[in-house]
């Protein structure tokens, strides 16, 4: 146990280190021509990567068959979560003024945002739920079903990342293939009884 909570101390410190980095860029001006283009894009990018992180441990934990796996999922989705709010916040502030006008229309009139939304929107249902209390309060079959709603944030966050981009779609496409495996693996897994394994039990953790 003592090393379970050390591995989470060390993974919460390691998700702080971009945020870190980010700070320190800003306050030395070496954010490069645009930083608030910058700040968005990293921001952004570290929320899907946390995110797409979270939903490989489900499949990690099968295919290894070590259930330590599971300690870090959590974290991983409130890394998730937190970059994905400051991307909005930096969208917000720097990009829209502060206008919720500005920000509706927007979102009306851009695909991409509007996805973007989505992903941001789908994942507070899950970080609100994430503690032990709410757990047990909702119970281990409804706490898992509603969050299998963090696959539409990663569908909504791939999908939103492939339609911004304007020329060189790779990276998009990379991000999408990994979900897509991911996703295949939880499908298969789901409905061909041979190869299901164990369900994860979800307990309450520190
Ligand atoms: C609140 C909703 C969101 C808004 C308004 C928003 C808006 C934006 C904007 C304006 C950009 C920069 C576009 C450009 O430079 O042309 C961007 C980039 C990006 N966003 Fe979002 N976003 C949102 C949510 C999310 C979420 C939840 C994720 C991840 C799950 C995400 C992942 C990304 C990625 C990966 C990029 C591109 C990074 C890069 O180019 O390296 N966004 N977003």
């Amino acid at each position: 146990m003592k090393a379970a909570k050390f591995a989470k101390f060390v993974l919460f410190i390691n998700s702080l280190v971009p945020l870190a980095m980010l700070g320190y860029d800003a306050s030395q001006h070496r954010l490069g021509t645009n930083p608030v283009e910058y700040l968005i894009r990293t921001t952004g990018m570290l929320a899907l990567i946390f995110l797409i992180l979270s939903l490989a441990i489900t499949p990690a934990r099968k295919v290894s068959g070590w259930n330590g796996f599971s300690h870090f999922r959590k974290m991983l989705g409130l890394c998730a979560f937190f970059y994905g709010l400051l991307h909005f916040t930096s969208y917000f502030v720097f990009d829209r003024s502060l206008s919720l006008k500005r920000t509706l229309s927007d979102t009306l009139a851009r695909p991409f945002i509007l996805l973007g939304m989505t992903a941001l929107l789908v994942m507070v249902p899950l970080a609100i739920t994430s503690t032990n209390g709410m757990i047990k309060r909702l119970g281990a079959v409804r706490w898992k079903r509603l969050h299998r709603l963090a696959y539409v944030a990663g569908i909504a966050g791939s999908l939103h990342y492939f339609l911004l981009v304007k020329a060189d779609t790779r990276q998009p496409l990379a991000f999408a293939a990994v979900l897509s495996v991911l996703l295949g693996y939880r499908l298969v897994n789901r409905y061909s009884p041979s190869l299901r394994s164990k369900p994860a039990i979800v307990r309450p953790s520190n």
